[in-house]
């Protein structure tokens, strides 16, 4: 992550303390603005108390005196501390097979497509914003068994490098939205403690890294599907736009990208022909 430095106008310490603090215009405007620098998530008027809640977590552990010192802190470049500041902000609601419509499909539809057309049974999907990996794993219970002796892998990315750290342990105490014959075979309970490790058979498919998506992209292949759903609800019309243009490149011709309930491609006059419910196909 890159420190880049957005001047503080003014700085107001005094009055800050753990007991009455406030995060003035000031201080608001420049952990808005280096939010939007670092990651495109857009933080408007109607977030402040969130921003308020998630910075004074920080400004606790950190045992400091307030917004002024914490975005002082963050501008001198205090070691780690962007990264933290990054994850605090970040949404991470994610769930098993959430908008169960998209695995349907991509079972009934994708799939078939895909044994029809890749002769050389390789498979590359990628979850962009994978969170703490529960869509990941969705992916990857899906297409197990369907692909036996396929080069299939699952590339997952978050930049939230927290959530990123348990999508990799694969540890879940909530399994709601997995059906039961892939709990059996993909969840063994863990010592009857209720806590579930995902299978070394769906792991093995599913690479988790650290990107940001506004970033350079490291990955040289095309993929033939893309997961980015409810993401680009944090971003702008353009930071979207500039996405969606990318990931039809990086899509092979005939491939599928996932998007969330609530987001659309429709403004955006794109070459993507709508084939499903939030599914759209290069
Ligand atoms: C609400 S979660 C969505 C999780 C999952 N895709 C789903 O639909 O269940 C949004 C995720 O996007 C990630 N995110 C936000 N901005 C990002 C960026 N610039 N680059 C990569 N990931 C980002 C957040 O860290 C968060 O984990």
């Amino acid at each position: 992550m890159t420190n880049i430095v957005i001047p503080l106008l003014y700085s107001e310490t005094k009055g800050d303390t753990l007991n009455n603090m406030c995060m003035s215009d000031i201080d608001f405007h420049y952990l808005t603005q280096l939010v939007f620098s670092q990651s495109g998530i857009v933080l408007g008027e109607s977030k402040r108390d969130m921003l308020y809640a998630r910075v004074m977590k920080r400004i606790r552990y950190l045992k400091i005196n307030g917004f002024s010192a914490y975005c002082q802190l963050l501008q001198d470049g205090y070691s780690g501390e962007l990264n933290e500041f990054i994850n605090a902000i970040t949404t991470n609601l994610t769930g098993f097979f959430r908008e169960r419509y998209h695995f349907d499909f991509l079972q009934q539809v994708a799939l078939p497509d895909f044994k029809r057309n890749n002769p050389d049974k390789k498979l590359r999907i990628w979850s962009a914003g994978c969170s703490t990996g529960q869509e990941a794993y969705s992916i990857a219970m899906t297409i197990e068994n369907q692909l036996r002796y396929w080069d299939a892998k699952i590339l997952a990315t978050d930049l939230d490098s927290k959530v990123l750290s348990h999508a990799t342990a694969g540890y879940y105490d909530d399994l709601a939205g997995i059906a039961i014959d892939y709990r059996l075979q993909y969840c063994p309970d863990m010592n009857n403690s209720h806590q579930y490790v995902m299978s070394e058979k769906v792991r093995q498919l599913i690479a988790f890294k650290q990107l940001n998506l506004l970033a350079k992209w490291p990955m040289k292949g095309q993929f033939d599907a893309i997961f980015c759903r409810n993401v680009f609800i944090y971003f702008n019309e353009e930071t979207t736009k500039k996405l969606v243009q990318r990931f039809y490149s990086l899509l092979k011709p005939g491939g599928y990208l996932f998007i969330g309930h609530s987001e659309s491609l429709q403004r955006f006059n794109t070459h993507f022909s709508l084939v499903g419910q939030t599914i759209y196909q290069r």
